[in-house]
Protein backbone atom coordinates (compact mmCIF):
# COMPACT_ATOMS: atom_id res chain seq x y z
CA UNK A 1 0.00 0.00 0.00
CA UNK A 2 0.86 3.29 -0.85
CA UNK A 3 1.79 5.80 1.99
CA UNK A 4 3.26 9.13 0.24
CA UNK A 5 3.33 11.65 3.13
CA UNK A 6 4.22 14.14 0.06
CA UNK A 7 0.03 14.48 -0.83
CA UNK A 8 -2.21 17.51 0.60
CA UNK A 9 -6.16 17.17 0.41
CA UNK A 10 -7.81 20.08 -1.75
CA UNK A 11 -11.21 20.87 -0.73
CA UNK A 12 -13.53 21.96 -2.96
CA UNK A 13 -15.29 25.20 -3.18
CA UNK A 14 -18.51 23.50 -3.92
CA UNK A 15 -19.96 21.37 -0.73
CA UNK A 16 -21.75 18.12 -0.58
CA UNK A 17 -24.67 20.17 0.73
CA UNK A 18 -24.68 22.90 -1.83
CA UNK A 19 -24.75 19.78 -4.42
CA UNK A 20 -27.96 18.05 -2.36
CA UNK A 21 -30.20 21.77 -2.39
CA UNK A 22 -29.42 22.25 -5.74
CA UNK A 23 -30.56 18.39 -6.65
CA UNK A 24 -33.59 18.91 -4.13
CA UNK A 25 -33.05 15.65 -2.29
CA UNK A 26 -29.98 14.09 0.06
CA UNK A 27 -27.43 11.95 -1.14
CA UNK A 28 -26.20 8.88 0.42
CA UNK A 29 -25.72 4.64 -0.56
CA UNK A 30 -28.52 2.09 -0.88
CA UNK A 31 -26.51 -0.93 -0.10
CA UNK A 32 -27.81 -3.84 -1.13
CA UNK A 33 -26.25 -7.18 0.62
CA UNK A 34 -27.60 -10.76 -0.23
CA UNK A 35 -26.86 -14.36 -1.98
CA UNK A 36 -26.29 -14.35 -4.97
CA UNK A 37 -29.60 -14.98 -7.05
CA UNK A 38 -31.41 -13.17 -3.92
CA UNK A 39 -32.62 -10.27 -5.93
CA UNK A 40 -29.87 -7.77 -5.73
CA UNK A 41 -29.38 -6.78 -9.50
CA UNK A 42 -33.02 -7.28 -9.84
CA UNK A 43 -34.28 -4.86 -7.47
CA UNK A 44 -31.36 -2.78 -7.66
CA UNK A 45 -31.90 -1.65 -11.25
CA UNK A 46 -35.89 -1.30 -10.39
CA UNK A 47 -35.20 0.91 -7.79
CA UNK A 48 -32.78 3.62 -9.48
CA UNK A 49 -35.62 3.55 -12.79
CA UNK A 50 -38.21 4.43 -10.27
CA UNK A 51 -35.90 7.08 -8.25
CA UNK A 52 -34.67 8.59 -11.82
CA UNK A 53 -38.61 8.82 -13.02
CA UNK A 54 -38.74 11.49 -9.80
CA UNK A 55 -35.85 13.30 -11.50
CA UNK A 56 -33.66 12.00 -8.49
CA UNK A 57 -29.95 12.23 -9.41
CA UNK A 58 -28.53 8.38 -8.91
CA UNK A 59 -26.75 5.57 -10.40
CA UNK A 60 -26.33 1.96 -9.42
CA UNK A 61 -22.95 0.00 -9.26
CA UNK A 62 -23.40 -3.49 -9.32
CA UNK A 63 -20.95 -6.34 -8.85
CA UNK A 64 -21.07 -8.25 -12.15
CA UNK A 65 -20.47 -5.33 -13.67
CA UNK A 66 -17.77 -3.39 -11.37
CA UNK A 67 -15.60 -6.47 -11.96
CA UNK A 68 -15.83 -6.22 -15.82
CA UNK A 69 -13.61 -3.19 -15.30
CA UNK A 70 -12.45 -1.39 -11.94
CA UNK A 71 -12.13 -4.57 -9.98
CA UNK A 72 -11.64 -6.76 -13.02
CA UNK A 73 -8.45 -8.08 -10.91
CA UNK A 74 -9.48 -9.82 -8.37
CA UNK A 75 -11.38 -12.67 -7.48
CA UNK A 76 -13.68 -14.18 -4.63
CA UNK A 77 -11.25 -15.03 -1.89
CA UNK A 78 -12.34 -13.22 1.42
CA UNK A 79 -8.72 -11.00 1.17
CA UNK A 80 -9.68 -9.96 -2.82
CA UNK A 81 -13.92 -9.65 -1.44
CA UNK A 82 -12.69 -6.99 1.13
CA UNK A 83 -10.85 -5.24 -1.68
CA UNK A 84 -13.31 -4.69 -3.89
CA UNK A 85 -16.16 -3.91 -0.99
CA UNK A 86 -13.50 -1.11 0.25
CA UNK A 87 -13.11 0.20 -3.49
CA UNK A 88 -16.47 0.22 -3.95
CA UNK A 89 -17.10 1.61 -0.70
CA UNK A 90 -14.48 4.83 -1.43
CA UNK A 91 -16.41 5.01 -4.94
CA UNK A 92 -19.54 5.34 -3.21
CA UNK A 93 -18.58 7.80 -0.76
CA UNK A 94 -17.16 9.92 -3.73
CA UNK A 95 -20.97 9.61 -5.26
CA UNK A 96 -22.38 10.68 -2.55
CA UNK A 97 -19.86 13.78 -2.06
CA UNK A 98 -21.16 14.36 -5.65
CA UNK A 99 -24.85 14.57 -4.04
CA UNK A 100 -25.69 11.59 -5.86
CA UNK A 101 -28.36 8.79 -4.56
CA UNK A 102 -26.26 5.45 -5.20
CA UNK A 103 -27.71 2.35 -5.68
CA UNK A 104 -24.71 -0.63 -4.88
CA UNK A 105 -25.81 -4.25 -5.14
CA UNK A 106 -22.56 -6.96 -3.97
CA UNK A 107 -23.04 -9.85 -2.33
CA UNK A 108 -20.87 -8.35 0.19
CA UNK A 109 -20.59 -11.55 2.46
CA UNK A 110 -18.70 -10.37 5.09
CA UNK A 111 -20.28 -7.76 8.20
CA UNK A 112 -16.90 -6.31 8.46
CA UNK A 113 -16.22 -5.38 4.94
CA UNK A 114 -19.63 -3.55 4.99
CA UNK A 115 -19.05 -2.00 8.44
CA UNK A 116 -15.98 -0.69 7.31
CA UNK A 117 -18.28 1.00 4.58
CA UNK A 118 -20.37 2.32 7.22
CA UNK A 119 -17.62 4.13 8.56
CA UNK A 120 -16.51 5.92 5.60
CA UNK A 121 -19.76 7.98 5.28
CA UNK A 122 -21.56 9.86 7.27
CA UNK A 123 -24.00 9.15 9.83
CA UNK A 124 -27.31 8.35 7.43
CA UNK A 125 -25.82 8.08 4.53
CA UNK A 126 -25.74 4.32 4.58
CA UNK A 127 -28.50 2.58 4.30
CA UNK A 128 -28.03 -1.28 4.40
CA UNK A 129 -30.73 -3.13 2.24
CA UNK A 130 -30.86 -6.83 3.20
CA UNK A 131 -32.07 -8.86 0.76
CA UNK A 132 -33.50 -11.70 2.51
CA UNK A 133 -34.26 -15.24 0.37
CA UNK A 134 -33.29 -18.83 1.90
CA UNK A 135 -30.43 -20.45 0.32
CA UNK A 136 -32.84 -22.99 -1.85
CA UNK A 137 -34.67 -20.42 -2.97
CA UNK A 138 -32.00 -18.72 -4.35
CA UNK A 139 -30.21 -22.15 -5.65
CA UNK A 140 -33.46 -23.07 -7.38
CA UNK A 141 -33.95 -19.92 -9.09
CA UNK A 142 -30.27 -20.09 -10.28
CA UNK A 143 -30.44 -17.28 -12.74
CA UNK A 144 -27.06 -17.77 -14.10
CA UNK A 145 -26.45 -21.48 -13.46
CA UNK A 146 -24.17 -20.90 -11.27
CA UNK A 147 -25.21 -22.62 -7.95
CA UNK A 148 -25.14 -25.81 -10.24
CA UNK A 149 -21.42 -25.59 -11.32
CA UNK A 150 -21.05 -24.51 -7.36
CA UNK A 151 -22.56 -27.91 -6.43
CA UNK A 152 -20.18 -29.48 -9.27
CA UNK A 153 -17.33 -28.55 -7.53
CA UNK A 154 -16.63 -26.35 -10.89
CA UNK A 155 -16.64 -22.26 -8.76
CA UNK A 156 -14.62 -22.56 -6.02
CA UNK A 157 -15.27 -20.41 -2.90
CA UNK A 158 -19.20 -20.08 -3.63
CA UNK A 159 -21.10 -18.02 -1.42
CA UNK A 160 -23.58 -20.29 0.36
CA UNK A 161 -21.75 -23.37 -0.80
CA UNK A 162 -18.06 -23.28 -0.16
CA UNK A 163 -17.84 -20.04 1.22
CA UNK A 164 -19.94 -18.19 3.80
CA UNK A 165 -22.19 -15.06 4.07
CA UNK A 166 -22.73 -13.32 7.23
CA UNK A 167 -26.24 -11.81 6.83
CA UNK A 168 -26.81 -8.50 8.36
CA UNK A 169 -27.96 -8.18 11.98
CA UNK A 170 -29.38 -4.83 12.09
CA UNK A 171 -30.21 -3.43 8.76
CA UNK A 172 -31.96 -0.61 8.14
CA UNK A 173 -34.33 -2.03 5.46
CA UNK A 174 -34.72 -5.96 5.10
CA UNK A 175 -36.56 -6.90 1.81
CA UNK A 176 -38.30 -10.46 1.72
CA UNK A 177 -37.29 -11.33 -1.92
CA UNK A 178 -38.90 -14.92 -1.72
CA UNK A 179 -42.21 -13.88 -0.85
CA UNK A 180 -42.55 -10.61 -2.45
CA UNK A 181 -42.63 -9.03 -5.92
CA UNK A 182 -39.52 -6.64 -7.02
CA UNK A 183 -42.87 -3.83 -6.91
CA UNK A 184 -43.16 -4.35 -3.24
CA UNK A 185 -39.68 -4.33 -2.85
CA UNK A 186 -39.08 -1.27 -4.48
CA UNK A 187 -41.92 0.88 -2.58
CA UNK A 188 -40.94 -0.74 0.48
CA UNK A 189 -37.58 1.49 -0.22
CA UNK A 190 -38.79 4.18 -1.70
CA UNK A 191 -41.38 4.49 1.62
CA UNK A 192 -38.13 4.24 3.54
CA UNK A 193 -36.28 6.91 1.75
CA UNK A 194 -39.59 9.80 2.04
CA UNK A 195 -40.08 9.09 5.81
CA UNK A 196 -36.46 9.34 6.52
CA UNK A 197 -36.33 12.42 4.16
CA UNK A 198 -34.12 11.53 1.63
CA UNK A 199 -36.48 12.15 -1.43
S1 LIG B 1 -18.64 -9.98 -3.46
O1 LIG B 1 -18.72 -11.18 -2.61
O2 LIG B 1 -17.24 -9.58 -3.69
O3 LIG B 1 -19.47 -8.87 -2.94
P1 LIG B 1 -19.79 -9.48 -6.04
O4 LIG B 1 -21.15 -9.01 -5.71
O5 LIG B 1 -18.76 -8.48 -6.43
O6 LIG B 1 -19.25 -10.44 -4.86
O7 LIG B 1 -19.88 -10.52 -7.26
C1 LIG B 1 -20.81 -11.57 -7.18
C2 LIG B 1 -21.15 -12.11 -8.56
O8 LIG B 1 -20.02 -12.75 -9.12
C3 LIG B 1 -22.23 -13.15 -8.46
O9 LIG B 1 -23.49 -12.59 -8.73
C4 LIG B 1 -21.85 -14.18 -9.51
O10 LIG B 1 -22.46 -13.85 -10.73
C5 LIG B 1 -20.36 -14.01 -9.69
N1 LIG B 1 -19.52 -15.03 -9.04
C6 LIG B 1 -18.51 -15.69 -9.67
N2 LIG B 1 -17.86 -16.49 -8.81
C7 LIG B 1 -18.43 -16.34 -7.59
C8 LIG B 1 -18.18 -16.89 -6.29
N3 LIG B 1 -17.19 -17.76 -6.08
N4 LIG B 1 -18.98 -16.51 -5.26
C9 LIG B 1 -19.97 -15.63 -5.47
N5 LIG B 1 -20.26 -15.06 -6.67
C10 LIG B 1 -19.49 -15.40 -7.73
Amino acid sequence: MTQDKHITWHDSVVTKLERQQRHQHKSAIIWFTGLSGSGKSTISVALEKALFDRGIHTYRLDGDNIRHGLNQNLGFSPEDRKENIRRIGEVSKLMVDAGVLTVTAFISPYTSDRENVRAIVEDKEFIEVYTRCSLEACEQRDPKGLYQKARKGEIPEFTGISAPYEAPKNPEIIIDTEFNSVETSVSQIINYLEQHHYI
